[in-house]
Order: C-alpha cells, then structure tokens, then sequence
C-alpha cells in the first residue's frame, strides 16, 4: 500500500509524512533528500549546477545510506536540490529507486512533489498539504532561527516563494496536485490537527 504526500517547501509534509508511516507502521522516504544528495555530490565535487552530466553520474552513483546527513538540511543544498530537479535526466535516475521503494512490504509513505503525479500515480491515497507562503515562511524561518541562521523572514519569504515558481513551473514534473489527491491547508493547523485531518482523508480514502 503506497501514500503519496506531496507540497511545497515548508508546509509541514515531511514531518506530517513521517507520523503517518510510524502510525501505520510503513517505511518512510523523503524524496527530497535524495535532490539535496544529488545536489551535495555535485557540490562536494566542483561541478556546476548544469552540469547535467556530472548530476546524472551522482543522481546513479547516489548511496543510500548518505541520505541521513544533517548537511543535507542546509538551505544551499535545498536551493541547489531545486535546481538539479529540473534536469530531466537527473529525475529519471532517481524514478526506480523510489518506485521500488514504494513497493517496500507492508506499506510505503513518500513524500515530495511528484509522487502522486509521476512517481506513484496508483497511489491508494493522496495528499496535497499546502500553506500560506507567509505562513511557510514563518516555519521556515523559526526553523533556521533555532538553527541560529543569519537569515530574515523577509528574506526567508522570498527564498519560498522563488523556490515555489521553480519547482512548479520547470517542464519535467512540475509540483502539481494530482487531480485525484486531497488538499490540506495547514495554514490555521498545528501538526497534531493536520496528523488528525490526513489520517481521517487516509481512512477515507481507504474505504472506498
Ligand atoms: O524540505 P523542503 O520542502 O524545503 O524541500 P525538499 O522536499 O527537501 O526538496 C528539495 C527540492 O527537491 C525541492 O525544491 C524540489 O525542487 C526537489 N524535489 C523534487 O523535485 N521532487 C521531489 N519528489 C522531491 C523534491
């Protein structure tokens, strides 16, 4: 059984996407993490970001277990993430990779921005989890705060509504609802009421 989390920077699907897999007792991938390990690899080894050469050699070579770095969370790898996402190539590299994933035994979550449109459109449920960019930003920044990042809300406000029209606008599976996934908007919710609402469309969803 696969559930596909998908939304922008921000809006809480990763951590709503890691409670459900505990609740259900499913594996858990974030999707993300394996752009911002891409992203690193080219980075680390002093490729330029179009290189679409060098990304898919890093996107094929990509180890797994390189996926738990704490690095990985820096906002220059998310920003680098966002860009190699939009070769083509870079993305089919990764497509096996998640689909078996999602074929892990009892079940699988991912979350990202195309899982129920391309990566698992059978998906037996789907989320759309969406915010304010303000409101986005505002996690954002109390998150890099704590962090004791240099950065402003505004700026921070800024980065996530940048990083939206990329992600959203490139060619290769832009972020998209899937015409068949149920929005949540997290704007006026805490994680508890969110966990609550994404397990009662789950639930539903299910039952049909
Ligand atoms: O945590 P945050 O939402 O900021 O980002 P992330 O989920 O770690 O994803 C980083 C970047 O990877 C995104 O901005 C996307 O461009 C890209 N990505 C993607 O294209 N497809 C996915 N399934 C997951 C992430």
């Amino acid at each position: 059984m696969i559930i596909a989390i998908d939304g922008p920077a921000a809006s809480g699907k990763g951590t709503l996407a890691r409670k459900i897999a505990e609740y259900l007792g499913f594996f858990y991938l974030d999707t993300g993490s394996l752009y911002r390990a891409v992203a690193r690899d080219v980075l680390a080894r002093g490729f330029r970001l179009d290189d679409t050469w060098a990304a898919v050699a890093m996107a094929r070579s990509l180890d797994p277990a390189s996926l738990d770095d704490q690095g990985l969370r820096e906002p220059g790898v998310g920003e680098a993430a966002s860009r190699i996402a939009g070769i083509p190539e870079v993305r089919a590299a990764l497509l096996e990779y998640q689909r078996l994933f999602a074929k892990s035994s009892p079940g699988a979550v991912l979350d990202g921005r195309d899982i129920g449109t391309v990566v698992c459109p059978d998906a037996c449920a789907k989320i759309f989890v969406t915010a304010t960019p303000e409101e986005r930003a505002r996690r954002r920044f109390l998150e890099r705060q704590a962090l004791n990042g240099d950065v402003t809300y505004e700026e921070t406000l800024v980065m996530i509504r940048n990083r939206d029209a990329r992600d959203a606008g490139r060619d290769s599976a832009p972020m998209r609802r899937a015409d068949d996934a149920d929005l949540l908007d997290t704007t006026e919710m805490d994680i508890e009421t969110a966990f609550d609402a994404a397990v009662g469309l789950i639930k539903r969803k299910i039952s049909q």
